[in-house]
């Protein structure tokens, strides 16, 4: 049975590309974005660049909790299989923005919408493992290096900058990442292993609207981590690791914090209404 894996935001960039070489090495994809008519354009792009790949579309606004969980509640409802979860969708804003939630748009997007849809799969992925564990893929950014966690206000209302409010929420799934690792009962850490990277400088439209006329790699060169986390079958590193483009690598000694992992996961488990 193929394995199955979601791509969040995948109809642009480098989830696009990750997507599609999933589908690639035979797995079963569900390509993931906010608006439905790109979902089902990726989807049909995908079945004519690759005859017979397994792919299925799914939509769901990170921005909004409310619609995570009916994504999630979808999802499980469609597949009754689940072993790779990459939580690639991602925006850097340019004006601060609070959700309908009260949550900052970057930090809810990037880091409190994948908090939440992990804990609704988790047991799907806990249940899906066979002889390989399932896996969480966190793809987040070297700029989680300059990021602080500012946990008595995460909304950053009087340090909100694009660049703090995206690096914090980079930060954010580093930690996550490296929590879920801990966290998990002795039990279940054969069956559920997550991981967080830097994909490379990338050239995407997020790149463009965050940091301007840079130039980037290509989007297939950004997929190459997070697809070989997701199809190795024994895993080669710990769970909790961090890498960059392809190596793991220590991630930011912020990270690195423990009380600090702690109070983000109190904090982000609040925010997401757990
Ligand atoms: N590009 C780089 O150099 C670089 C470097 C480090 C890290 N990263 C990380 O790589 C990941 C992918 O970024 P990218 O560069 O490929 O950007 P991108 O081309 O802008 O793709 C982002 C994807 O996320 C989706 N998305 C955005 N907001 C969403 C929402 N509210 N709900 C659901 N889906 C949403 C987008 O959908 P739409 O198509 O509808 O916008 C798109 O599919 C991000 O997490 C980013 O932080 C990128």
């Amino acid at each position: 049975m193929a394995r199955v894996a979601l791509v969040t935001g995948s109809t642009d960039g480098i989830g696009r590309a990750t997507a599609r070489a999933l589908a690639a090495a035979g797995m079963k994809v569900f390509l993931h974005g906010r608006s439905k008519v790109k979902v089902d354009a990726a989807v049909v792009a995908l079945q004519t660049e690759l005859p017979g790949a397994d792919v299925d579309g799914i939509s769901f606004d990170l921005g909004s909790l409310a619609a995570v969980r009916r994504g999630a509640d979808a999802l499980l409802a469609r597949a009754p299989d689940l072993h790779v979860v990459v939580n690639n969708a991602g925006i850097f804003a340019n004006e601060r923005t609070l959700t309908a939630d009260g949550i900052e748009l970057t930090f809810a997007v990037n880091h409190v919408a994948p908090f939440l849809l992990v804990e609704l799969l988790r047991d799907r992925l806990l249940a899906s493992a066979g002889t390989h564990p399932s896996r969480v893929i966190n793809v987040s950014s070297i700029a989680h290096t300059r990021g602080r966690i500012h946990v008595e206000e995460l909304t950053l209302a009087h340090a909100w900058t694009g660049y703090a409010a995206y690096a914090q929420s980079k930060l954010a799934q580093v930690m996550h990442a490296m929590s879920l690792a801990e966290r998990m009962p002795e039990a279940d850490r054969s069956r559920l292993v997550a991981y967080s990277l830097h994909p490379g400088v990338i050239g995407t439209k997020l790149l463009k609207q965050g940091f301007g006329p840079v130039q980037g790699g290509s989007v297939e060169q950004g997929a190459r981590t997070s697809v070989r986390l997701a199809v190795e079958t024994t895993p080669v590193a710990a769970s909790g690791a961090y890498f960059n483009e392809g190596v793991e690598t220590q991630p930011a000694v912020a990270a690195r914090d423990a009380k600090q992992r702690a109070a983000l996961w109190d904090a982000s488990a609040r925010l997401a209404g757990l």
